[in-house]
């Protein structure tokens, strides 16, 4: 049994959101309830005592109750906002504390799960400022119910009605058995392109979609993902972060600023960066800068490339946290077991990485499964992935810090 905090903020859903405090109550949960001051003019506050068996808040001056704010907040294992309004995500974001649910989120202890389930008309939830508030949020580790699609209460069609309540009783659930641990991560995604001219690219041919999947599964787990992805990749679940690269020079600046920036506990550098930069383009016997104009397509240009720097390699150094924990990824075709065993153990070399997920191409049949393995820095295998979605269950095994207080 947990004890869970339920805000109700002032949306025609607050209906829908007695259903899930009532789910959650006969799931043997203690909730206690928060409304504002919208919130109980669609729903009264008998409802909700009748729901819980608990008085509901709402006024942050009651008599006798001055501290409810920080009270309730440490009271609670979860706190929920559910339906949240555009205008509590807003502010929420922007840190208002003019009424007890803005003072008691923002007083809200971020080791501790929070989760917000928004219901507005479908031009309330794309409008920027939402959007941008909700990015923010999820940055700060909120976990997202998003939305869904269909025919809001005010006539319109589209995103933006309260997820359905077992939906988000289910998420609450999901929440409570996961570990309380949150880790900070950054991944990397998708491959580098380097212009040869305004118009064609050196590229190779990552799609993204394991550093996509990774990103969903930790994210889905409650974890704070920062996704650096090529913008040709698949984008991130909307609960991450994105910092979106084309060249190799943006993913090494990304790089550089998040980690500098930031403490991540762990970074999962599953971009397949370029070996080569172009350095001229010479058609004719004429050099040119590379990314200018559009090259005659009679002529076969001379690429000069230059090596690139590895990034792994300064991935630890660059890193705010010097404790960082550092996965690579290795692609190879077709090599035998000691080619790759030689391949994994040149990025294990110096200690750039803690871990390499190990694919070969070789093994994976048309659109079927993509097996990996899991070298540990000995230079063992430690988890054999039978497909691209085991990586992310297996990584966050091993990438679970002891149980010592995070560090700021
Ligand atoms: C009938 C009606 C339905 C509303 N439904 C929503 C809604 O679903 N989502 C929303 O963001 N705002 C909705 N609003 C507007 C909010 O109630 C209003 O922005 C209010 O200031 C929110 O305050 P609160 O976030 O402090 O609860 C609705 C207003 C009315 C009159």
């Amino acid at each position: 049994m947990s004890q869970i905090l339920v805000i109700l903020t002032g949306s025609i859903a607050c209906y829908k959101a007695c259903e899930v405090v009532s789910q959650l109550v006969q799931r043997g949960h203690r909730v206690r309830t928060v409304a504002t001051k919208s919130a109980l003019q669609f729903v009264g506050a008998t409802t909700l005592e009748a729901l819980t068996g608990e008085k509901v808040a709402s006024e942050l001056f009651a008599e006798g109750e001055a501290l409810d704010h920080i009270g309730l907040e440490r009271w609670a294992d979860l706190v929920v906002v559910c339906p949240a309004t555009a205008h509590l995500l807003n502010r929420m974001a922007a840190g208002l504390a003019d009424d007890l649910a803005g003072a008691l989120l923002l007083a809200h202890d971020w080791k501790k799960p929070l989760l917000i389930a928004p219901a507005m008309n479908p031009m309330m939830w794309s409008h920027p400022a939402t959007m941008a508030a909700v990015e923010k949020l999820c940055g700060w580790g909120a976990r997202l119910v998003a939305p869904g699609n269909g025919r809001t209460a005010c006539g319109e069609a589209g995103e933006g009605r309260l997820a359905e309540p077992k939906v988000i009783v289910d998420a609450i659930e999901a929440i409570l058995v996961q570990p309380l641990r949150r880790l900070r991560l950054l991944i990397t995604s998708g491959g580098t392109a380097e212009p040869i001219d305004g118009v064609r690219v050196l590229t190779n041919t990552s799609t993204g979609a394991t550093g996509a999947a990774l990103a969903a599964h930790f994210a889905q787990r409650g974890h704070g993902v920062a996704l650096v992805r090529a913008r040709s990749a698949q984008p991130a679940p909307a609960a991450c972060r994105e910092a979106l690269f084309t060249t190799f020079a943006e993913l090494d600046a990304q790089l550089g600023q998040l980690l500098g920036g930031e403490n991540f506990d762990a970074v999962i550098h599953a971009a397949a960066v370029g070996d080569f930069a172009i350095d001229a383009v010479e058609v004719g016997g004429v050099v040119r800068a590379p990314g200018e104009g559009k090259l005659d397509s009679d002529i076969a240009p001379t690429l000069r490339l230059r090596k690139n720097p590895k990034l792994l390699d300064a991935l630890r150094t660059r890193s705010r946290n010097p404790a960082v924990k550092v996965v690579a990824f290795k692609l190879t075709r077709g090599a035998d077991s000691e080619r790759v065993r030689a391949a994994v153990r040149s990025l294990l070399r110096g200690g750039a990485a803690d871990y390499v997920v190990h694919n070969d191409l070789a093994a994976r049949a048309d659109s079927g499964p993509f097996p990996a393995d899991i070298w540990d820095a000995a230079g063992s295998i430690v988890e054999r992935c039978p497909d691209r979605d085991a990586i992310g269950p297996a990584l966050e095994k091993l990438l679970m810090l002891p149980a010592d207080e995070p560090k700021e």
